[in-house]
């Protein structure tokens, strides 16, 4: 029988490094973009075309795009927060781009310096001009689950900017648990919540491993028909403006427990843990990935 399959986004060029202190060449971002290539890892963000005053450390987003290997079936996509981004992202030949908002007020103003509304209207364009010449556009809704400065967050409160973001045009849309700290119980009723609105086929999760529950959280997602998760190599990453946020469930924990039940993500999870392993040499730092520590002890 043909297994069922499930798409895997990595993030960790992405989500991941943008949240590190230490200055990552251009050449570490490429080097780790390509072992994910190798290991069969067919949609990336690779980039982030924000203010450099905000994320400095994703400064060389554009050399990044320019580089990273050009392979039939192999998608990248770049964040960009503002029409300025998405130009940027346009001229550094993006296909994909991915805009961001949040179902928190706070965490809106934090991030991105300006209230849900503002956020929404400003994507609007950028949606509007993405898609116009041809690119697709992802939609992020951030503290899915929980928020750091506002607590708990109401699923119809992400349901409504999952609406607002799936009108104007975003294909998928990623529900960010930004601070890692939903269960699945909390998750199922955001799920509920949002796909009684917009179908489930079109959602994707985006859980952050802070608390553990990340696996939990995909397999309670897998159960309500959640197919798209997006994962970050070594569980790299968090969001510098989510105090004490760490990283995505890192990708081969993901995969492990994806292909255990049952599921195809044509990802190779030995070369994965070697695209971790290059990533964890560079930035001097072990795995965040339980998968790739027990591997690597077997
Ligand atoms: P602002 O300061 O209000 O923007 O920031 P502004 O329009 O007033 O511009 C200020 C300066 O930034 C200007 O430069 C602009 O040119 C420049 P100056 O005149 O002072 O020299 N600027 C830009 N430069 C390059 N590219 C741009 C750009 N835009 C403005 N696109 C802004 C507003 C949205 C730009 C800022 O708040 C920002 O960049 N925020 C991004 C923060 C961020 O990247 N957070 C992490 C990603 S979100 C995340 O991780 C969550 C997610 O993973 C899902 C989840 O886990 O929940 C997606
Ligand atoms: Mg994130």
């Amino acid at each position: 029988a043909v297994k069922p399959s499930v798409k895997i986004v990595e993030v960790g060029p992405r989500d991941g490094l943008q949240n590190e202190k230490q200055p990552i060449s251009v050449d570490t971002k490429v080097g780790l973009v390509e072992r994910l290539v190798a290991a069969g890892v067919t949609h990336i963000e690779a980039a982030s075309f924000v203010s450099p005053k905000w994320v400095p450390q994703m400064a060389g987003s554009a050399e990044v795009m320019a580089r990273v290997p050009k392979v039939p079936g192999v998608h990248y996509s770049a964040l960009v927060p503002n029409l300025q981004g998405l130009e940027s992202a346009l001229a550094a030949g993006c296909e994909e781009v991915a805009v961001f908002a949040a179902a928190s007020e706070t965490f809106s103003q934090r991030n991105i310096n300006c209230s849900i509304r503002e956020s929404l209207e400003r994507f609007r364009s950028v949606v509007d001009t993405a898609r116009a010449q041809g690119v697709r556009v992802r939609g992020y809704v951030s503290c899915v689950l929980g928020c750091p400065f506002e607590g708990a967050i109401d699923p119809e409160q992400v349901a409504g900017v999952a609406v607002a973001l799936a009108e104007m045009g975003c294909g998928e849309i990623s529900l960010g648990d930004t601070i890692g700290r939903g269960t699945p119980d909390g998750a199922r009723r955001m799920l509920e919540a949002t796909a009684r609105r917009l179908g489930i086929e079109r959602l994707a999760g985006h859980y952050h491993d802070t608390w553990g529950m990340a696996v939990a959280n995909i397999a309670a997602s897998l159960e309500m028909g959640v197919r798209t998760f997006d994962s970050s190599v070594s569980g790299l990453g968090g969001c510098p403006y989510a105090p004490g946020a760490t990283g995505n469930v890192a990708t081969e924990d993901a995969v492990y427990l994806l292909h255990g039940m049952g599921y195809d993500t044509g990802i190779d999870l030995g070369k994965l843990a070697e695209a971790g392993r290059y990533i964890g040499e560079a930035l001097g730092r072990p795995t965040s990935s339980r998968v790739a520590k027990a591997l690597a002890a077997s």
